[in-house]
């Protein structure tokens, strides 16, 4: 089983170290090959996603991520950025089907910003569509406005767009990932004022008629959605949105758990390769301090193994060893609290790795 693994910037390189470290002591057939993807690829060949990194991406059954980006880069040109990489992958890669868990560990319950109550067993699935939508309708760019309030000024524009195609494939997703956990799919749109997601909401109901009837069906508007995200969080099963929309509830979704830093992300394509990530970014701000939380890159991991690798077991046995660390009282500095025990990535690594050996 060939993984293509792409530290990327920042953080990306502590974590994703931590991760292999991980996956190293399974005794899998493993074979990891390493890339330079983002702004650490741009420095050497002067691309954010160079051939032999998408080749080698392409070429694998999976792909470990860590993360792109740095403020440094924000004055290049739009296709030279290194958030350039991540969308060019899924691109390329045809990964429209993102999964992002945003599960309350009780260990961390207190690390939430809401009242413990309100994310106490929370355990919410978001499935964002990851290769459409705005982030990718063309046309794009600037001009000069022929018509709207500043006729001959500048303007700059994209194009929110899905076809029916795109809806329905991701809707099944959305669907047969309910039918395995609480059966119940809430669509998050704004059908109320965009035509896009007018059409999403009527494509999603003809799915759901069709072939998901045992399947709870909500649907919701994005603004409202947001609200009761963070009001009832525990209500919602499978949250099933768009690219645009899913970006930014995932990161509000997130926190109600306590940390990003314990988010593991999968985007699939439709042979199941799929790329692993954690739902974080690459945090300059921390970049090389060793503080960063290496959880939700050893949890993508384990996604690895389950959705992509056939290594249920194995992921198992990661996602005990996390909880092991956890109950143990070990903490990074994002989910630190009083009482705890305050470590670094490499530590954290350590212990997962630690927690696994004493598995057996
Ligand atoms: C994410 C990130 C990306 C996105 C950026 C880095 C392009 O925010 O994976 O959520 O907007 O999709
Ligand atoms: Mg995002």
């Amino acid at each position: 089983m060939k993984i293509a693994v792409l530290p990327g910037d920042g953080i990306g390189t502590e974590i994703v170290a931590e991760a292999v470290k991980v996956l190293k002591v399974l005794e899998l057939p493993l074979e990891l090959e390493h890339a330079p993807v983002g702004g650490a690829a741009y420095e050497i060949s002067g691309h954010p996603l160079p051939e032999a990194t998408l080749k080698l991406a392409l070429g694998a059954d999976a792909v470990l991520f860590g993360a792109v980006g740095d403020w440094k880069y924000d004055k290049l040109d739009r296709p030279l950025r290194p958030e350039q990489a991540i969308l060019g992958l899924r691109k390329h890669l045809g990964l429209f089907a993102n999964f992002r868990p945003a599960i309350c560990y009780s260990q961390l319950t207190h690390a939430s910003s809401l009242k413990p109550e309100l994310v106490a067993g929370l355990d919410i699935l978001i499935i964002r569509e990851l290769t459409g939508d705005i982030y990718f309708g063309q046309p794009r760019g600037r001009r000069t406005a022929v018509d709207g309030h500043f006729p001959g000024s500048e303007e700059a524009f994209d194009t929110m767009r899905y076809s029916r195609p795109e809806i329905e494939r991701i809707a099944h997703v959305a669907f047969q990932a309910a039918r395995k956990r609480g059966k119940k799919v809430t669509s998050v749109d704004k059908a109320n004022v965009l035509e896009t997601f007018q059409f999403w909401k009527d494509v999603v109901t003809e799915v759901h008629t069709q072939h998901y009837q045992d399947v709870e069906l909500e649907h919701m508007y994005v603004d409202n959605a947001a609200m009761q995200l963070v009001k009832a969080p525990k209500k919602f099963d499978v949250v099933f949105t768009g690219n645009m929309f899913g970006d930014i509830l995932s990161d509000e979704a997130a926190m109600l758990t306590g940390s990003i830093g314990m988010l593991p992300s999968a985007s699939l394509n439709e042979r199941n390769q799929g790329l692993y990530e954690p739902s974080h970014g690459s945090a300059p701000d921390i970049a090389g301090k060793g503080v960063a939380n290496p959880l939700a890159t050893i949890l993508s991991a384990a996604m690895m193994l389950r959705f992509s690798l056939g290594q249920e077991q194995a992921a198992q046995r990661i996602e005990a060893a996390v909880q092991q660390v956890l109950t143990d009282g070990l903490r990074t500095g994002d989910i630190y609290s009083e009482g705890t025990q305050r470590v670094g990535t490499r530590e954290m690594g350590d212990a997962v790795v630690a927690a696994l050996k004493r598995q057996g």
